[in-house]
């Protein structure tokens, strides 16, 4: 199962710490492709006939749909067993984080030494309320856990933890949203070279490193509020070889000045903010482009034109894996919050994209375990 890269930075494991994060890989494995299925069975026999008969009418919503699932003990057994496997997961690499740290700290020192790029942590970083409320994910600690000024743990575990999460599903190094967005670039913009690129919300920099391959002559920076993931970012990218400059920021008022970038992306990044923040962050990216600038941000499917079955299926994670924000950013118009920022409307659309992985194997015939199209913002300055 494990075709994870290895890094200088990846935290090792032991054997059985290896063969608990085999169990959580297939155990979310079964409860995706065994599991689940069988809740929408479930939802055609059961739910939604006993709904007809309550309300002579089908559940209008995902809202609706949710209520009545949540009755249900087959998809409450899949929810408690999902819940479980999530906390499994973290615990599962938490333990060897804790006994690497000193040495992952020692290695990005020296990475440090010899590597180029930056990392950049201000002392009065305020960290919004968003991430204070919940940790995201149930990440112990949240993203923005952090012991002082060498700490990378969050990073680290983040790094790996993800791998399991997405049951390998982003690629070997975790960066397929951010290939994915790269060949978007390119086929829709296929006359421009950026020079300065702001990856907004980089975490420990998976989707920043392919904008580094594909542009060699860029500039590229990435943002997050997580201090512990951006010292990671920076000694994980030095790790791989790449050069880019991470610094501790929030996306909604960064301290680059007027027009410093071509290109601003982001990655399943705005889903994670509150409603007031996804305006900054709009009015942010309006401010920081050059004239003729590009941004992108990609993220998880809205609720926009889904059927009420699908969509309540993209909601487990606000209710059940603290992405407590989430259903907000799902029912937002955001090409109005994009013009709200200053985006003009004909410069401004909503478009969308199957992932990379997806795109690779319909190309050779075969079809994706999943088919959905990540909605992409678009604006052009
Ligand atoms: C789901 S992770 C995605 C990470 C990365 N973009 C990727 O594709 O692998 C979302 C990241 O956005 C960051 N984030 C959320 N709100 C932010 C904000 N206002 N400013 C900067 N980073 C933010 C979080 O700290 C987290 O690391």
């Amino acid at each position: 199962m494990d075709t994870q890269v290895r890094h200088p930075m990846l935290v090792p494991t032991r054997h059985d710490e290896l063969s608990r994060q085999q169990f959580v890989h297939n155990l979310r494995l079964c409860l995706a492709a065994d599991v689940l299925p069988g809740a929408r069975r479930v939802y055609e026999r059961r739910v939604r006939p006993a709904f007809r008969r309550d309300h002579q009418r089908d559940p209008k919503d995902r809202h609706e749909v949710r209520k009545a699932m949540d009755r249900d003990p087959y998809y409450r057994l899949y929810c408690a067993t999902q819940r479980a496997s999530q906390e499994m997961m973290w615990d599962s690499v938490i333990d060897s984080v804790e006994r690497e740290n000193p040495t992952l700290q020692q290695r990005a020192k020296d990475l440090k030494t010899s590597g180029k790029g930056s990392v950049r942590i201000p002392r009065d970083f305020k960290q919004p309320a968003y991430h204070r409320a919940a940790d995201i994910h149930l990440q112990p600690g949240g993203y923005h856990l952090d012991h002082g000024s060498n700490d990378l743990a969050s990073g680290a575990i983040y790094d790996r933890s993800v791998f399991l999460y997405a049951i390998g599903g982003l690629g070997d190094y975790n960066d397929d949203l951010g290939r994915t967005l790269v060949d978007y670039y390119r086929a829709k913009f296929p006359k421009k070279t950026p020079h300065r690129i702001l990856d907004m919300g980089c975490a420990v920099g998976h989707s920043t490193l392919p904008w580094v391959e594909a542009f060699p002559g860029a500039e590229v920076h990435g943002i997050d509020c997580g201090a512990g993931m951006v010292r990671y970012a920076l000694a994980r990218a030095q790790g791989l070889g790449r050069v880019a400059h991470f610094s501790q920021q929030n996306a909604e008022k960064t301290s680059f000045r007027d027009g410093h970038f071509d290109l601003v992306v982001s990655h399943i990044m705005l889903h994670e903010t509150s409603r007031t923040a996804f305006d900054r962050i709009m009015r942010e990216t309006f401010r920081l482009l050059a004239p003729g600038g590009v941004m992108l941000h990609m993220d998880l499917p809205r609720d926009h034109g889904m059927k009420p079955y699908d969509s309540f299926l993209m909601d487990w994670e606000a209710y059940h894996n603290n992405e407590t924000f989430m259903v907000v950013c799902r029912d937002l118009d955001w090409k109005a919050a994009a013009v709200r920022g200053g985006f003009e409307p004909a410069r401004t659309k909503v478009d969308g994209s199957l992932t990379h992985a997806a795109m690779e194997m319909i190309k050779a015939g075969q079809t994706p375990p999943y088919a959905i199209k990540f909605p992409i913002l678009v604006g052009r300055k």
